[in-house]
């Protein structure tokens, strides 16, 4: 997850713009998903991005309507609960994903202790107010900080792990 200094993830739920996340930021999600192959987002994220398919790697939308949308290639829906989503992986063999947002999806995984790492880019910005990276219900998670680097020299990436 892209977020500013105060923490937030778009200025509001409808907004789709990424072009204020560094070139860099662009550059490790690329790496880190390909890297991982599996990633897991919310159906408004999907919107958001346009419904485009991710090259390479294997995209699930979490959706409670997947007829909603267009079948594609590399693209499948899932309907459930995150603790579904993540056994089914696991009987298929997957034991990595990245959980790409946004707030919502985010914060059911959180609720649910799916979430073992967080790796966070903070741009160098503040809107004052816009969604958070969880927003829902209350979750009260502590963390452990394994690294901190510096993507350029304005934007830090955060890696967490998650105490459980
Ligand atoms: N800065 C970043 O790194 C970053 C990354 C990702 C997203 N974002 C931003 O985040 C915003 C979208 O976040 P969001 O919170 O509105 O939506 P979201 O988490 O992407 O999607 C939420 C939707 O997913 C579906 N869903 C299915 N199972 C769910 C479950 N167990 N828990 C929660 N949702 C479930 C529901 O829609 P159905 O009606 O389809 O069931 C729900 O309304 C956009 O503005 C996007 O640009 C930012």
């Amino acid at each position: 997850m892209a977020q500013t200094v105060d923490g937030k993830i778009a200025k509001s739920i409808n907004d789709n713009s990424l072009n204020w996340t560094s070139l860099e930021d662009k550059k490790h999600f690329g790496e880190v998903t390909k890297q991982i192959g599996t990633v897991i987002m919310g159906s408004k994220t999907y919107e958001a991005m346009g419904q485009k398919a991710l090259k390479n790697r294997k995209l699930i939308i979490m959706t409670s309507n997947p007829k909603k949308y267009e079948t594609k290639e590399g693209v499948e829906f899932f309907t459930g609960t995150p603790e579904e989503l993540v056994k089914n992986l696991e009987s298929a063999g997957v034991d990595h994903v990245v959980l790409a947002g946004g707030a919502r999806l985010n914060n059911s995984f959180m609720k649910d202790k799916l979430v073992d790492e967080l790796l966070i880019t903070v741009e160098p910005l503040i809107w004052g107010n816009g969604i958070s990276i969880f927003e829902g219900e209350q979750i009260d998670a502590k963390l452990e900080l394994i690294e901190i680097a510096k993507l350029n020299q304005d934007t830090l990436l955060l890696h967490y792990s998650v105490i459980k």
